[in-house]
Protein backbone atom coordinates (compact mmCIF):
# COMPACT_ATOMS: atom_id res chain seq x y z
CA UNK A 1 0.00 0.00 0.00
CA UNK A 2 1.21 3.64 -1.11
CA UNK A 3 2.48 5.80 1.57
CA UNK A 4 0.56 9.16 2.23
CA UNK A 5 2.96 11.23 0.86
CA UNK A 6 3.22 8.78 -1.85
CA UNK A 7 -0.20 9.57 -2.95
CA UNK A 8 -1.44 12.33 -5.94
CA UNK A 9 -3.65 15.07 -4.45
CA UNK A 10 -6.93 13.12 -4.69
CA UNK A 11 -6.00 10.14 -3.62
CA UNK A 12 -4.68 11.96 -0.87
CA UNK A 13 -8.02 13.71 0.21
CA UNK A 14 -9.63 10.49 -0.72
CA UNK A 15 -7.85 8.92 1.78
CA UNK A 16 -8.48 11.48 4.02
CA UNK A 17 -12.17 11.61 3.42
CA UNK A 18 -12.41 7.64 3.86
CA UNK A 19 -10.36 7.78 7.12
CA UNK A 20 -13.20 10.26 8.18
CA UNK A 21 -10.72 12.93 8.82
CA UNK A 22 -12.69 15.60 6.36
CA UNK A 23 -16.13 16.34 4.82
CA UNK A 24 -16.08 15.64 0.93
CA UNK A 25 -17.14 19.02 0.36
CA UNK A 26 -14.10 20.61 2.13
CA UNK A 27 -11.98 18.52 -0.39
CA UNK A 28 -13.82 19.83 -3.04
CA UNK A 29 -13.48 23.66 -2.39
CA UNK A 30 -9.68 22.92 -1.93
CA UNK A 31 -9.06 21.34 -5.08
CA UNK A 32 -11.18 23.53 -7.34
CA UNK A 33 -8.56 26.50 -8.80
CA UNK A 34 -5.04 25.66 -9.35
CA UNK A 35 -2.63 27.46 -11.60
CA UNK A 36 0.31 24.90 -11.04
CA UNK A 37 -0.50 21.55 -12.26
CA UNK A 38 0.63 19.04 -9.64
CA UNK A 39 4.11 18.16 -10.58
CA UNK A 40 5.10 21.74 -10.05
CA UNK A 41 2.93 21.99 -6.89
CA UNK A 42 4.87 18.85 -5.64
CA UNK A 43 8.50 20.83 -5.70
CA UNK A 44 7.36 23.32 -2.89
CA UNK A 45 6.00 20.70 -0.95
CA UNK A 46 5.38 17.11 0.30
CA UNK A 47 1.87 16.01 0.81
CA UNK A 48 0.58 18.67 -1.43
CA UNK A 49 -3.11 18.74 -1.19
CA UNK A 50 -3.81 22.18 -2.16
CA UNK A 51 -2.99 25.66 -3.42
CA UNK A 52 -2.96 28.75 -1.95
CA UNK A 53 -3.92 32.15 -3.40
CA UNK A 54 -2.87 34.98 -2.33
CA UNK A 55 -3.83 38.71 -4.45
CA UNK A 56 -1.15 40.86 -5.42
CA UNK A 57 -1.71 44.28 -6.16
CA UNK A 58 0.62 46.92 -7.73
CA UNK A 59 2.27 50.21 -6.24
CA UNK A 60 2.61 52.08 -9.50
CA UNK A 61 5.76 54.41 -9.93
CA UNK A 62 7.39 54.27 -6.34
CA UNK A 63 10.53 56.31 -7.40
CA UNK A 64 13.74 54.68 -6.25
CA UNK A 65 17.12 56.14 -6.16
CA UNK A 66 15.79 58.22 -9.32
CA UNK A 67 14.08 55.18 -11.26
CA UNK A 68 10.14 54.72 -10.70
CA UNK A 69 9.13 51.24 -10.44
CA UNK A 70 6.16 48.82 -10.74
CA UNK A 71 6.18 46.82 -7.78
CA UNK A 72 3.79 43.76 -7.05
CA UNK A 73 2.92 43.34 -3.60
CA UNK A 74 0.91 39.65 -2.49
CA UNK A 75 -0.93 40.52 0.48
CA UNK A 76 -4.63 39.36 1.97
CA UNK A 77 -4.39 42.98 4.47
CA UNK A 78 -6.73 45.21 2.16
CA UNK A 79 -4.97 48.67 3.19
CA UNK A 80 -1.71 47.68 2.12
CA UNK A 81 -1.43 48.57 -1.30
CA UNK A 82 -3.55 51.42 -1.29
CA UNK A 83 -1.28 52.92 1.17
CA UNK A 84 1.78 51.93 -0.50
CA UNK A 85 0.35 53.60 -3.63
CA UNK A 86 -0.62 56.89 -1.33
CA UNK A 87 2.70 57.13 -0.43
CA UNK A 88 4.46 57.58 -3.36
CA UNK A 89 2.88 60.84 -3.56
CA UNK A 90 4.68 62.03 -0.90
CA UNK A 91 8.47 60.09 -1.09
CA UNK A 92 8.65 60.43 -4.55
CA UNK A 93 9.97 64.53 -4.61
CA UNK A 94 13.45 64.46 -6.30
CA UNK A 95 15.38 61.40 -6.93
CA UNK A 96 12.72 59.58 -4.84
CA UNK A 97 13.61 57.04 -1.75
CA UNK A 98 17.35 56.76 -1.62
CA UNK A 99 18.86 53.72 -0.42
CA UNK A 100 22.38 52.55 -0.43
CA UNK A 101 23.80 48.88 0.10
CA UNK A 102 25.45 45.96 -1.83
CA UNK A 103 23.85 42.45 -1.75
CA UNK A 104 26.14 40.68 0.60
CA UNK A 105 27.92 37.81 0.95
CA UNK A 106 26.76 34.48 2.66
CA UNK A 107 28.13 33.20 6.09
CA UNK A 108 27.92 28.81 6.53
CA UNK A 109 28.38 27.47 9.90
CA UNK A 110 29.86 24.51 10.77
CA UNK A 111 30.01 23.11 14.60
CA UNK A 112 32.87 20.41 15.60
CA UNK A 113 32.96 19.16 19.21
CA UNK A 114 36.55 18.98 19.59
CA UNK A 115 38.14 17.15 22.49
CA UNK A 116 41.69 17.78 22.41
CA UNK A 117 44.33 19.69 20.71
CA UNK A 118 42.42 22.37 19.66
CA UNK A 119 45.49 25.00 19.14
CA UNK A 120 47.31 22.35 16.75
CA UNK A 121 43.38 22.05 15.33
CA UNK A 122 43.19 25.79 14.42
CA UNK A 123 46.98 26.39 13.33
CA UNK A 124 46.50 22.80 10.67
CA UNK A 125 43.04 24.01 9.49
CA UNK A 126 44.30 27.54 8.96
CA UNK A 127 47.33 26.27 6.85
CA UNK A 128 45.17 24.50 4.79
CA UNK A 129 42.50 27.16 4.27
CA UNK A 130 43.51 27.08 0.41
CA UNK A 131 42.85 23.52 0.00
CA UNK A 132 39.48 23.61 2.00
CA UNK A 133 38.45 26.35 -0.25
CA UNK A 134 38.68 24.12 -2.95
CA UNK A 135 37.28 21.41 -1.74
CA UNK A 136 34.10 23.32 -1.05
CA UNK A 137 33.41 25.51 -4.51
CA UNK A 138 34.13 21.58 -6.06
CA UNK A 139 30.49 21.21 -4.39
CA UNK A 140 29.13 23.97 -6.33
CA UNK A 141 30.67 24.37 -10.06
CA UNK A 142 28.10 26.43 -11.67
CA UNK A 143 28.17 29.29 -8.90
CA UNK A 144 32.22 29.68 -9.72
CA UNK A 145 31.59 29.63 -13.49
CA UNK A 146 29.34 32.74 -12.90
CA UNK A 147 32.24 34.45 -10.67
CA UNK A 148 31.14 33.71 -7.57
CA UNK A 149 32.70 31.38 -4.96
CA UNK A 150 34.41 31.32 -1.30
CA UNK A 151 35.92 34.64 -0.39
CA UNK A 152 37.49 33.49 2.84
CA UNK A 153 37.02 30.70 5.85
CA UNK A 154 37.34 31.86 9.33
CA UNK A 155 38.44 29.37 12.48
CA UNK A 156 37.56 30.00 16.03
CA UNK A 157 37.38 27.87 19.02
CA UNK A 158 35.22 28.15 22.24
CA UNK A 159 36.29 25.70 24.83
CA UNK A 160 36.07 22.35 23.07
CA UNK A 161 33.88 23.92 20.32
CA UNK A 162 35.45 24.51 16.61
CA UNK A 163 33.24 26.94 14.44
CA UNK A 164 34.41 26.84 11.03
CA UNK A 165 32.51 30.17 8.91
CA UNK A 166 32.67 30.17 5.59
CA UNK A 167 31.86 33.20 3.48
CA UNK A 168 30.74 33.01 0.15
CA UNK A 169 29.60 35.21 -2.70
CA UNK A 170 26.43 33.48 -3.72
CA UNK A 171 25.99 36.09 -6.71
CA UNK A 172 22.53 36.91 -7.96
CA UNK A 173 20.83 34.05 -5.57
CA UNK A 174 20.24 34.30 -2.01
CA UNK A 175 21.93 31.48 -1.58
CA UNK A 176 20.69 29.22 1.16
CA UNK A 177 21.03 26.18 -0.83
CA UNK A 178 24.30 26.78 -2.04
CA UNK A 179 25.96 27.74 1.03
CA UNK A 180 24.34 24.68 2.64
CA UNK A 181 25.90 22.61 0.00
CA UNK A 182 29.21 23.74 0.59
CA UNK A 183 29.50 23.52 4.62
CA UNK A 184 27.94 19.85 4.33
CA UNK A 185 30.76 18.73 1.87
CA UNK A 186 33.01 20.48 3.95
CA UNK A 187 32.09 19.41 7.67
CA UNK A 188 33.30 15.58 7.43
CA UNK A 189 36.41 16.95 5.79
CA UNK A 190 36.87 18.92 8.63
CA UNK A 191 36.01 16.39 11.36
CA UNK A 192 38.53 14.27 9.73
CA UNK A 193 41.31 16.74 9.99
CA UNK A 194 40.15 16.99 13.65
CA UNK A 195 39.18 13.90 14.79
CA UNK A 196 36.27 16.12 15.79
CA UNK A 197 32.42 15.23 15.90
CA UNK A 198 30.64 17.11 13.76
CA UNK A 199 27.43 18.96 15.47
CA UNK A 200 26.01 20.90 12.57
CA UNK A 201 26.61 22.58 9.23
CA UNK A 202 24.31 25.31 8.13
CA UNK A 203 24.09 28.59 6.54
CA UNK A 204 24.17 31.51 8.60
CA UNK A 205 20.44 33.67 7.63
CA UNK A 206 22.45 36.88 8.99
CA UNK A 207 24.12 38.58 5.96
CA UNK A 208 27.98 38.89 6.43
CA UNK A 209 28.26 43.05 6.37
CA UNK A 210 27.06 46.44 6.40
CA UNK A 211 23.25 46.50 6.03
CA UNK A 212 20.85 48.29 3.41
CA UNK A 213 20.14 52.17 4.73
CA UNK A 214 17.00 53.71 3.07
CA UNK A 215 16.10 57.37 3.17
CA UNK A 216 13.21 59.49 2.42
CA UNK A 217 12.83 63.04 2.70
CA UNK A 218 9.22 64.68 2.76
CA UNK A 219 8.94 68.20 2.70
CA UNK A 220 6.95 68.91 5.29
CA UNK A 221 4.86 71.20 3.24
CA UNK A 222 3.17 68.38 1.90
CA UNK A 223 1.50 66.61 4.96
CA UNK A 224 1.95 69.89 7.33
CA UNK A 225 3.61 70.75 10.45
CA UNK A 226 1.30 69.16 12.55
CA UNK A 227 1.34 65.51 11.33
CA UNK A 228 5.55 65.86 10.97
CA UNK A 229 5.47 66.93 14.43
CA UNK A 230 3.18 64.00 15.17
CA UNK A 231 5.24 61.32 13.04
CA UNK A 232 8.53 62.13 14.77
CA UNK A 233 7.26 61.63 18.37
CA UNK A 234 5.55 58.38 17.58
CA UNK A 235 9.05 57.52 16.00
CA UNK A 236 10.52 58.93 18.98
CA UNK A 237 8.27 56.39 21.35
CA UNK A 238 9.54 53.12 19.25
CA UNK A 239 12.88 53.89 20.83
CA UNK A 240 11.90 53.28 24.32
CA UNK A 241 8.20 51.65 24.11
CA UNK A 242 8.72 47.80 22.94
CA UNK A 243 4.54 47.32 22.00
CA UNK A 244 4.59 50.38 19.81
CA UNK A 245 7.93 49.72 18.43
CA UNK A 246 6.55 46.33 17.53
CA UNK A 247 3.18 47.35 15.75
CA UNK A 248 5.84 50.02 13.91
CA UNK A 249 8.05 47.54 13.03
CA UNK A 250 4.92 45.26 11.77
CA UNK A 251 3.44 48.75 9.19
CA UNK A 252 7.46 48.23 7.79
CA UNK A 253 6.85 44.55 7.29
CA UNK A 254 3.36 44.79 6.16
CA UNK A 255 4.83 46.72 2.47
CA UNK A 256 8.48 44.66 2.31
CA UNK A 257 6.88 41.19 2.99
CA UNK A 258 4.11 41.27 0.24
CA UNK A 259 7.36 42.15 -2.19
CA UNK A 260 9.37 39.93 -0.73
CA UNK A 261 6.54 36.96 -1.27
CA UNK A 262 5.24 37.99 -4.39
CA UNK A 263 9.07 38.32 -5.98
CA UNK A 264 9.82 34.39 -4.77
CA UNK A 265 12.10 35.00 -2.02
CA UNK A 266 12.19 33.86 1.22
CA UNK A 267 10.27 35.82 3.72
CA UNK A 268 11.03 33.52 6.87
CA UNK A 269 14.38 34.58 6.15
CA UNK A 270 14.01 38.38 5.88
CA UNK A 271 12.08 38.50 9.08
CA UNK A 272 14.48 36.66 11.04
CA UNK A 273 17.87 39.05 9.72
CA UNK A 274 15.67 42.04 10.47
CA UNK A 275 14.75 40.68 14.06
CA UNK A 276 19.10 40.21 13.73
CA UNK A 277 19.60 43.87 12.84
CA UNK A 278 17.61 45.22 15.83
CA UNK A 279 18.96 42.87 18.49
CA UNK A 280 22.50 43.80 17.12
CA UNK A 281 21.66 47.01 17.23
CA UNK A 282 20.12 47.20 20.69
CA UNK A 283 17.27 49.57 19.00
CA UNK A 284 13.40 47.82 19.19
CA UNK A 285 12.27 50.13 16.08
CA UNK A 286 13.14 49.27 12.70
CA UNK A 287 12.65 52.86 11.06
CA UNK A 288 13.08 56.52 12.45
CA UNK A 289 11.54 59.74 11.30
CA UNK A 290 12.80 62.76 12.24
CA UNK A 291 12.21 66.70 11.19
CA UNK A 292 15.64 68.51 9.59
CA UNK A 293 15.49 71.59 7.64
CA UNK A 294 11.93 71.49 6.59
CA UNK A 295 11.93 67.85 5.70
CA UNK A 296 10.24 65.04 7.81
CA UNK A 297 13.19 62.53 6.86
CA UNK A 298 13.21 58.80 7.33
CA UNK A 299 15.43 56.18 7.96
CA UNK A 300 15.44 52.34 7.32
CA UNK A 301 18.34 50.29 7.80
CA UNK A 302 18.20 46.43 7.95
CA UNK A 303 19.60 43.30 6.40
CA UNK A 304 17.82 41.70 3.20
CA UNK A 305 19.20 38.63 2.24
CA UNK A 306 17.14 38.07 -1.13
CA UNK A 307 18.15 36.98 -4.69
CA UNK A 308 17.16 37.29 -8.35
CA UNK A 309 17.87 33.65 -9.00
CA UNK A 310 17.71 30.08 -7.38
CA UNK A 311 14.79 28.35 -5.15
CA UNK A 312 11.57 29.23 -5.81
CA UNK A 313 12.32 32.28 -8.15
CA UNK A 314 13.61 29.69 -10.84
CA UNK A 315 10.63 27.28 -10.25
CA UNK A 316 7.44 29.08 -9.16
CA UNK A 317 6.18 30.61 -12.71
CA UNK A 318 4.50 33.54 -11.25
CA UNK A 319 7.04 34.94 -8.89
CA UNK A 320 9.35 34.83 -12.57
CA UNK A 321 6.39 36.74 -14.03
CA UNK A 322 6.14 39.14 -11.01
CA UNK A 323 9.75 39.86 -10.36
CA UNK A 324 9.89 40.71 -14.32
CA UNK A 325 7.48 43.65 -13.73
CA UNK A 326 10.21 45.62 -11.49
CA UNK A 327 12.97 45.58 -14.43
CA UNK A 328 15.61 45.72 -11.81
CA UNK A 329 19.20 44.42 -12.90
CA UNK A 330 20.31 42.68 -10.28
CA UNK A 331 20.00 41.38 -6.55
CA UNK A 332 20.99 45.01 -4.86
CA UNK A 333 18.81 46.68 -6.87
CA UNK A 334 16.03 44.51 -6.00
CA UNK A 335 16.81 44.69 -2.39
CA UNK A 336 17.00 48.83 -2.96
CA UNK A 337 13.35 48.62 -3.89
CA UNK A 338 12.28 46.69 -1.06
CA UNK A 339 13.72 49.08 1.23
CA UNK A 340 11.96 51.28 0.24
CA UNK A 341 8.82 49.64 -0.24
CA UNK A 342 8.90 48.75 3.39
CA UNK A 343 10.19 52.66 4.02
CA UNK A 344 6.94 53.62 2.46
CA UNK A 345 4.62 51.39 4.03
CA UNK A 346 6.00 52.46 7.32
CA UNK A 347 5.15 56.32 6.48
CA UNK A 348 2.06 55.72 5.42
CA UNK A 349 0.79 53.77 8.10
CA UNK A 350 1.99 56.96 10.60
CA UNK A 351 0.65 59.53 8.76
CA UNK A 352 -2.49 57.53 8.70
CA UNK A 353 -2.41 56.86 12.65
CA UNK A 354 -0.91 60.99 13.19
CA UNK A 355 -4.15 62.29 10.89
CA UNK A 356 -7.53 60.51 10.19
CA UNK A 357 -6.34 57.02 11.78
CA UNK A 358 -6.02 53.75 10.61
CA UNK A 359 -9.90 53.21 10.53
CA UNK A 360 -11.34 55.10 8.25
CA UNK A 361 -9.74 53.54 5.27
CA UNK A 362 -9.81 50.38 7.09
CA UNK A 363 -13.64 50.63 6.83
CA UNK A 364 -13.53 51.68 3.26
CA UNK A 365 -12.13 48.35 2.22
CA UNK A 366 -13.98 46.88 4.74
CA UNK A 367 -17.46 48.02 2.91
CA UNK A 368 -16.13 46.81 -0.26
CA UNK A 369 -15.90 43.98 0.49
CA UNK A 370 -19.04 43.87 1.98
CA UNK A 371 -20.73 45.23 -0.84
CA UNK A 372 -18.95 42.91 -3.08
CA UNK A 373 -19.89 39.81 -1.08
CA UNK A 374 -23.36 40.65 -1.08
CA UNK A 375 -23.29 40.66 -4.81
CA UNK A 376 -22.94 44.29 -5.87
CA UNK A 377 -21.23 45.12 -9.26
CA UNK A 378 -18.32 47.13 -10.14
CA UNK A 379 -20.23 49.42 -11.99
CA UNK A 380 -21.78 50.51 -8.66
CA UNK A 381 -19.59 49.75 -6.24
CA UNK A 382 -18.10 52.97 -5.02
CA UNK A 383 -21.75 54.41 -4.34
CA UNK A 384 -22.75 51.93 -2.70
CA UNK A 385 -19.45 52.09 -0.31
CA UNK A 386 -19.60 55.79 0.07
CA UNK A 387 -22.86 55.08 1.58
CA UNK A 388 -22.65 52.69 3.39
CA UNK A 389 -19.25 55.06 5.36
CA UNK A 390 -21.79 57.89 5.13
CA UNK A 391 -24.65 55.82 7.28
CA UNK A 392 -21.62 53.91 9.27
CA UNK A 393 -23.78 50.82 8.33
CA UNK A 394 -21.80 48.01 7.37
CA UNK A 395 -23.32 44.30 6.56
CA UNK A 396 -24.69 42.54 3.79
CA UNK A 397 -28.16 43.60 3.49
CA UNK A 398 -27.48 47.69 3.98
CA UNK A 399 -25.25 46.70 0.80
CA UNK A 400 -28.05 45.16 -1.27
CA UNK A 401 -30.51 47.86 -0.42
CA UNK A 402 -28.39 50.65 -1.28
CA UNK A 403 -27.68 48.80 -3.98
CA UNK A 404 -31.07 48.29 -5.52
CA UNK A 405 -31.93 51.93 -5.03
CA UNK A 406 -28.85 53.27 -6.83
CA UNK A 407 -30.76 50.65 -9.49
CA UNK A 408 -33.96 52.49 -8.90
CA UNK A 409 -32.84 55.74 -9.23
CA UNK A 410 -33.38 56.38 -5.26
CA UNK A 411 -30.18 57.00 -4.58
C1 LIG B 1 -1.56 47.74 10.50
O1 LIG B 1 -1.46 46.57 9.71
C2 LIG B 1 -0.20 48.40 10.63
C3 LIG B 1 -0.17 49.60 11.58
O2 LIG B 1 -0.68 49.22 12.85
C4 LIG B 1 1.27 50.05 11.68
C5 LIG B 1 1.52 51.13 12.72
O3 LIG B 1 0.78 51.24 13.71
O4 LIG B 1 2.53 51.85 12.56
C6 LIG B 1 -1.04 50.70 11.08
Amino acid sequence: MKKFYQLGIQERWQNLVNEGLVIPNIAQNLTRSFNLNEKQLSIFTENVISQFHLPVGLVKGLKVNGKKYLIPIATYEPSVVAALNKATHYVNENKGIIVTGEKLPVSGQIFINCKDKMTVNLKRLRLKETELKQIGESAVPNLVKRGGGIKRLTFNAFGELLVVTVITDTGEAMGANLVDTIVEKLAPVISKITGGEIISAILSNLPSGEPFKAQAKIPIDTIGIDAAKKIEQLSNISRFNLPRATTNNKGVMNGLIGAVVATGNDDRAVNAAMNAYLIENQQYSLTFWKILKGNLVGTFKGYLPIGTVGGAISTHPDARNFLSLLKINNSTELSHVLMAVGLSSNFSALLALVTNGIQEGHMRLQAKSIALNAGVGLDSINRVVAEMIRIKKFDTLTARKINENIKKGLT
